[in-house]
């Protein structure tokens, strides 16, 4: 299998924070991170129906636009009761519709709508769940390589914490009783969907 080595790797995105999240896990690896923003490339459409297929799109998008190899992730929550949504439509969740206020995304509302459909099933509707991470490596030449994170929870009602993003006050990660916002952010980023592919992105690239 093809490994990243000391190249500079495109990081598909161009989302300045996440930027800085994967730069500092790959720093220590002497990997030199450049993200697909600053170098002007366009952001491919995510037409895909899972997280592998999207986060290979952003990636081979980037690895063919920049001749560099590139890194992409794909993201997002899953629900067991609702066979798996929203998955690859967790952003897109959080989206106001007209009626809701002004355009952009609201994440209470977001929570809120995965809350209301376990309720039309019922006090014994079942709550667990799990965040999902897939990071892509793209070549220019075309070869890729998909690493697979999960991590496991379940759904509490109302939000609980401040900290984190997204759906973090709604998700009890296994074995604990605080939500992902309520934990210190180095105690989500050691047990996170994200900290998992990472770890098994260096687990293949760079021991
Ligand atoms: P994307 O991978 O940037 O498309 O993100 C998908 C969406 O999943 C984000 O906008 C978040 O709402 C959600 N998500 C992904 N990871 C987390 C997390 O660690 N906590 C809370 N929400 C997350």
């Amino acid at each position: 299998m093809k490994r990243i080595g000391s190249e500079t790797l495109v990081i598909a995105t161009h989302n300045a924070g996440k930027l800085k999240e994967i730069s500092a896990l790959l720093a220590p690896h002497g990997v030199q991170c450049i993200s697909a923003g600053s170098l002007g490339l366009p952001e491919p459409a995510e037409t895909g129906e899972t997280f592998v297929a999207n986060a290979l799109i952003k990636a081979h998008a980037a690895a063919q636009a920049s001749g560099l190899p590139a890194l992409a992730d794909d993201s997002g929550l899953c629900v067991a009761a609702l066979g798996g949504r929203p998955g690859v439509y967790t952003a897109d969740w959080a989206e106001r519709q007209r009626f809701e206020g002004p355009p952009g995304r609201d994440w209470y509302l977001a929570m809120g709508k995965v809350e209301g459909l376990l309720a039309e099933q019922g006090v014994d509707a079942r709550r667990d769940c799990w965040f999902a991470c897939v990071l892509a490596v793209a070549w220019p030449d075309g070869e890729h390589a998909v690493y697979e994170g999960r991590a496991d929870g379940t759904l509490t009602w109302p939000p609980r914490g401040t900290l984190g993003f997204g759906y973090d006050p709604v998700f009890v990660p296994a074995g604990r009783s605080a939500t992902f916002a309520e934990l210190d952010p180095a105690e989500k980023h050691a047990i996170s969907h994200r900290a998992d592919a990472f770890a098994k992105l260096v687990a293949a690239q760079f021991t």
